[in-house]
């Protein structure tokens, strides 16, 4: 499973690269707003820092202005992705980009049949969102699970990039379920280490160690 994070914070992007975790990134408008940077200026910075994809969120709700502002994104670097929502709107903007070479991120997805109709347009990723269905009391892995099946079903291409992803525990049901991605925030990320096993056993190697007075170098 590839791992992207979901963030505009270019420092904590930056320190996960180094560790070779970081296939890819995404923000949305949120995210942006929360890093109190500008959306073009962030998605170049991020863009030349990662090899991967790089998601960026249209902000207009009509046809027109989001076409121009997917194209205008796409011409920020090669490795932008361009976000759009699940609405025919944004359908059909997929559709024309994909059509064109590139790379599209369905968002806001909350239903396999709605992955279906990203996937028909051409899609590259689409973007269930797990947490925000958990916090309705709808499981969100069932969804991941229902269009890993479809879209094994007819070998479809578009990647399941699982979002909205609010634990380490998140990642693992991902992973198990098949997701291509999941998008997670630098902390869930960071989390993924933790177990108490292997702090309480590090505790001990190192309290034995000086015991022992080991010294390597
Ligand atoms: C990423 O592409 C999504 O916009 C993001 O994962 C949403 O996460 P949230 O539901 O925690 O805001």
């Amino acid at each position: 499973m590839k791992f992207f994070v979901d963030t505009a914070d270019i420092d904590a992007i930056r320190e996960l690269n180094d560790l070779g975790m970081v296939d890819g990134v995404t923000t949305n408008p949120s995210l942006i707003l929360k890093s109190g940077r500008d959306i073009l200026e962030a998605t170049k910075e991020i863009c030349d820092l990662v090899d991967g994809p790089v998601s960026a969120e249209v902000v207009a709700i009509d046809f027109d202005q989001m076409l121009k502002e997917g194209e205008h994104l796409a011409s920020i670097a090669d490795n932008v992705c361009v976000k759009v929502p699940m609405t025919w709107a944004g359908l059909r903007v997929c559709k024309l980009l994909s059509d064109a070479g590139t790379a599209v991120n369905v968002t806001l997805c909350f239903s396999a049949n709605q992955a279906l109709l990203a996937a028909k347009a051409g899609a590259s990723y689409v973007s269930p969102f797990i947490g925000r269905l958990d916090d309705i009391n709808v499981d969100g892995m069932d969804l991941i699970r229902d269009i890993r099946e479809i879209y094994d079903n007819y070998d479809i291409q578009t990647e399941i990039l699982a979002a909205s992803i609010r634990s380490a525990n998140h990642m693992k049901e991902a992973a198990l379920i098949g997701a291509d991605v999941a998008t997670a925030p630098p902390k869930v990320i960071q989390d993924m280490i933790k177990h108490p096993l292997t702090q309480a056993g590090l505790d001990q190697f190192v309290k034995d160690a000086q015991q022992a007075g080991i010294r390597i170098v």
